[in-house]
């Protein structure tokens, strides 16, 4: 894998009001690398999200993006650089057709008229690179789409967009056993083709097939990003509800900032990463 992460982030602050949601979150994000990041209820893997799609501002903190750092101001300048988000419910409009919806607000033009066979077959093509093979016809309403379908449209609607970093929010949530595995053999494929993934997710199954490294939040805080081959699901499942777990996450004797020292003794060698 390259060496020079696609996505960077450091030092992420955000607050709404008085509540601080992140607190000094980093994250790194490879191509070709699925990168699960997983907390519980409320941990702020959402807000993250948002905060890497523009739809939030941060408090302080930096963006790298191919090694450069950008500002990302807005969705626009999220969509710009190849980032695309598929949020679970919002992602597609039932009331449009498959090739309506991949294209919706980019449509292909010949003069003043739609032109509906490129973006059909840009559609096709664009599905059949993915190796979908359960949609039956690309002229069918969404509605009429079964939720595995629905997020497999939406992802492929990501790659047909010439997208680098796709954000994944909760894509199997809603699914059943055989549409999940679907979904998490076609977010692998994104990862083979190169692109970069952040897929969050509650499920550890999930996670421990499909993601090459794991990045853990506790209550605001990135408590560990690690290579999935490295950690245990019961180190995950520590990670998530305590913060830490052996060496890992947050230490033993962590105190807020105010520095009164009655810290326990916590192992000397930390050997976080
Ligand atoms: N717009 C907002 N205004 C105020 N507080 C917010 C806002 N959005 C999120 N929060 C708070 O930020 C925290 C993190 O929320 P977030 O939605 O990011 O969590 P999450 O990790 O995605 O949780 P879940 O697994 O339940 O989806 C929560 O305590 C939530 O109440
Ligand atoms: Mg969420």
């Amino acid at each position: 894998m390259s060496a020079t992460p696609l996505l960077e982030l450091r030092g992420i602050d955000k607050s709404f009001g008085p509540v601080q949601v992140l607190r000094d979150v980093a994250l790194t994000a490879h191509a070709g690398e699925v990168t699960a990041l997983v907390g519980d209820n409320g941990a702020g893997k959402s807000t993250l999200v948002k905060c890497i799609s523009g739809i939030y501002s941060t408090d302080a903190g930096e963006f790298r993006f191919d090694g450069q750092p950008v500002s990302i101001n807005s969705p626009r300048d999220a969509a710009a650089l190849g980032i695309e988000v598929v949020y679970q419910d919002l992602a597609l409009c039932d009331n449009l057709d498959i090739v309506q919806n991949m294209f919706l607000g980019r449509e292909k033009r010949n003069g003043i008229v739609l032109d509906e066979p490129t973006m059909e077959q840009m559609a096709a093509e664009t599905l059949a690179g993915l190796s979908v093979r359960t949609v039956k016809s690309l002229r069918q309403h969404v509605s009429s789409l079964s939720g595995g379908q629905r997020q497999t449209v939406a992802i492929a609607k990501a790659v047909l967009w010439n997208s680098r970093l796709v954000v994944l929010d909760e894509p199997t949530a809603a699914l059943g056993v055989a549409q999940t595995a679907q979904v998490l053999e076609l977010v692998r494929r994104l990862a083979d083709n190169g692109l970069a993934v952040v897929l969050i997710s509650h499920n550890m199954n999930d996670v421990f097939a499909v993601s090459d490294r794991i990045a853990a939040l506790y209550l605001g805080q990135m408590v560990a990003q690690v290579k999935t081959t490295d950690i245990t699901h019961s180190q995950i499942v520590e990670l998530i509800t305590a913060g830490r777990s052996g060496g890992l996450g947050i230490a033993a004797d962590a105190t807020p900032a105010n520095g009164n020292g009655s810290a326990p003794a916590a192992p000397s060698t930390g050997g976080t990463r």
